[in-house]
């Protein structure tokens, strides 16, 4: 040992970490994992009638929109590069029955925007939604009877809806529910109908989470909804059974896997990555971006950067993209980059 060699040399054995952290441009340099416009898919809200753009309270700075507005906002969107949108409905109130059966009207609300941005912005993809819970009067995604959500009823009538969906235009189905079979059921009713290419990215992990509340202010179901979604989405507890229940959907033919919420579950979005290869992303859901939304405006974190490092901690947990309702404001700020 020589006199030059100081304590923490002998500690780390010239190993030091911070060498490759030292300039802006060594760490441009070794970063691992990048957020770009490609990652994102924008959830957007959908209200009847024109000219309407509605404040979501729970949600600040996400609005709902007439048909009209959401082209607008589609084609904003296509212009920044934002390869898809998810469309989600807020159906009158006076079309939604015990068994969502205005989900079956080929001219519904959903199918209609479909129609529409699929006109006039050709060009970026629409994924939807065939849960029922748009459509019901008791806010649950499938049939209720006898106090029981019957499952294969309400497969068969999603595949139908499915169908409808696709024949407006939906490049990717995107079923919510988590019905048994679902999964196969709707890619046989695809096929069966001519849209072999059109995809379907499950939810396929989708957690009983209290994180989906102000979605339900959005979509008008919160009031409605009595008891809770237990005994069809999974226990927040469960990895294992996450893991088993993808396996199904991908053997039933999902062609994308969906992890729903999306930073608590980090863990689950891995293991799918490594488990199955298929493309997997991860919902960034409503609670989660009023979390950061309602902190950042209280002026207690910085809502800009937190944005950006939960949507590239997505990313390292192996995510191809991410649904999030900060999509258009990334854009925005990624096209100024
Ligand atoms: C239901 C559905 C939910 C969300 C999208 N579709 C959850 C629910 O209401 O139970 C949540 C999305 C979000 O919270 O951002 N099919």
């Amino acid at each position: 040992m020589t006199d030059k060699t100081n304590v923490v040399d002998l500690i780390t054995g010239h190993r030091r970490m911070r060498r490759n952290r030292k300039a802006d441009w060594t760490r441009r340099l070794v970063q691992e994992n990048r957020l770009t416009v490609d990652d994102l898919i924008w959830p957007i809200f959908i209200v009847p009638g024109s000219g309407i753009i509605e404040p979501i309270t729970a949600m600040p700075g996400v609005n709902r929109m007439s048909i009209d507005k959401a082209v607008e906002a589609a084609r904003e969107a296509a212009d920044l590069g934002i390869p898809a949108l998810a469309t989600f409905p807020n159906i009158d109130m006076i079309l939604r029955d015990e068994t969502g059966s205005h989900s079956l009207a080929a001219d519904n609300l959903i199918n209609e925007t479909t129609r529409a941005i699929k006109k006039a912005v050709p060009g970026i993809g629409i994924i939807t939604d065939v849960a029922l819970d748009p459509f019901t009067s008791h806010g649950h995604d499938g049939i209720l009877r006898d106090g029981e959500i019957v499952n294969d009823e309400t497969v068969a009538q999603i595949a139908k809806a499915a169908v409808l969906q696709a024949e407006a235009g939906a490049d990717i189905i995107a079923p919510s529910d988590m019905m048994d079979g679902r999964i196969g059921a709707i890619r046989q009713a695809l096929d069966a109908s001519g849209h072999q290419s059109v995809g379907i990215m499950s939810y396929a992990t989708k957690f009983a989470s209290a994180f989906y509340g102000p979605y339900r202010e959005a979509i008008n179901t919160g009031g409605l909804l009595k008891g809770d979604k237990k005994t069809y989405y999974i226990d927040p507890a469960n990895g294992t059974e996450a893991l088993r229940d993808a396996a199904l959907d991908v053997e039933e033919g999902a062609d994308m896997l969906m992890v729903k919420p999306g930073l608590p579950y980090l863990d689950i979005c891995w293991r799918m990555k490594q488990e199955f290869g298929l493309p997997v992303f991860a919902y960034q859901v409503s609670g989660e971006y009023t979390q950061i939304k309602a902190a950042a405006m209280n002026g207690w974190i910085d809502g800009e950067r937190v944005m950006l490092e939960t949507l590239l901690a997505f990313k390292r947990a192996g995510c191809d993209g991410i649904l999030s309702y900060f999509a258009i404001d990334v854009a925005r700020l990624l096209s100024k980059r």
